[in-house]
C-alpha cells in the first residue's frame, strides 16, 4: 500500500499546529501507521534534503529542520503521496492557495510548517530513514 512520509517541521510543533495538521489527513481519510516526535541530527537532515545540497538557501535549511522538535508521521491510502500534496499546497506559502496546510497556516518559505514526500519511492525511503533513526 502507499505510503507518504509526512513531517511537521520544527516551526509548527512551535506554534502548536501539530493537532491541526493531523486533523487534516484524518478528516481527509488517510491511515495514520506511525508517529514519533524526533530531534533530527544535522547527518540526517542533509540526507532528506540531499537533492537541494548545492542550493544557496542549504545551509538555513538545515539549520532550521535542527533548531527544534519534529513530528515524523507516516500516513497510509490509495494516492496518498499526491493528495497529501495537495493538501499541504505550494511550496512557498503566499502562493499556497486557501485551503492547503500552508496556505492557511504560514507565510515563508524557510517556514512552511510541514514537509510531504514528492513520490511512492521516495516515501518508503523517507519512512525507513525516520524509522530507524
Ligand atoms: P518539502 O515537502 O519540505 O520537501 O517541500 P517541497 O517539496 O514543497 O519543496 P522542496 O523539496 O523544493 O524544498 C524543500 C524545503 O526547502 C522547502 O519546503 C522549504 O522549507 C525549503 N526551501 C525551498 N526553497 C527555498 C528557498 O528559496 N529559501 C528557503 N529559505 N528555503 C527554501
Ligand atoms: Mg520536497
Amino acid at each position: 500500500v502507499e505510503q507518504s512520509y509526512i513531517m511537521v517541521k520544527p516551526d509548527g510543533v512551535q506554534r502548536g499546529l501539530v493537532g491541526e495538521i493531523i486533523s487534516r489527513f484524518e478528516k481527509k481519510g488517510f491511515l495514520l501507521k506511525g508517529l514519533k516526535l524526533f530531534q533530527c541530527s544535522k547527518d540526517l537532515a542533509e540526507e532528506h534534503y540531499k537533492d537541494l545540497k548545492d542550493k544557496p538557501f542549504f545551509p538555513t535549511l538545515i539549520d532550521y529542520i535542527t533548531s527544534g522538535p519534529v513530528v515524523c508521521m507516516a500516513w497510509e491510502g490509495n494516492g496518498v503521496v499526491a493528495s497529501a500534496r495537495k493538501l499541504i499546497g505550494a511550496t512557498n506559502p503566499l502562493q499556497a492557495e486557501p485551503g492547503t496546510i500552508r496556505g492557511d497556516l504560514a507565510v515563508q518559505t524557510g517556514r512552511n510548517v510541514v514537509h510531504g514526500s514528492d513520490s511512492p519511492d521516495n516515501g518508503k525511503r523517507e519512512i525507513g530513514k525516520f524509522s530507524n533513526n
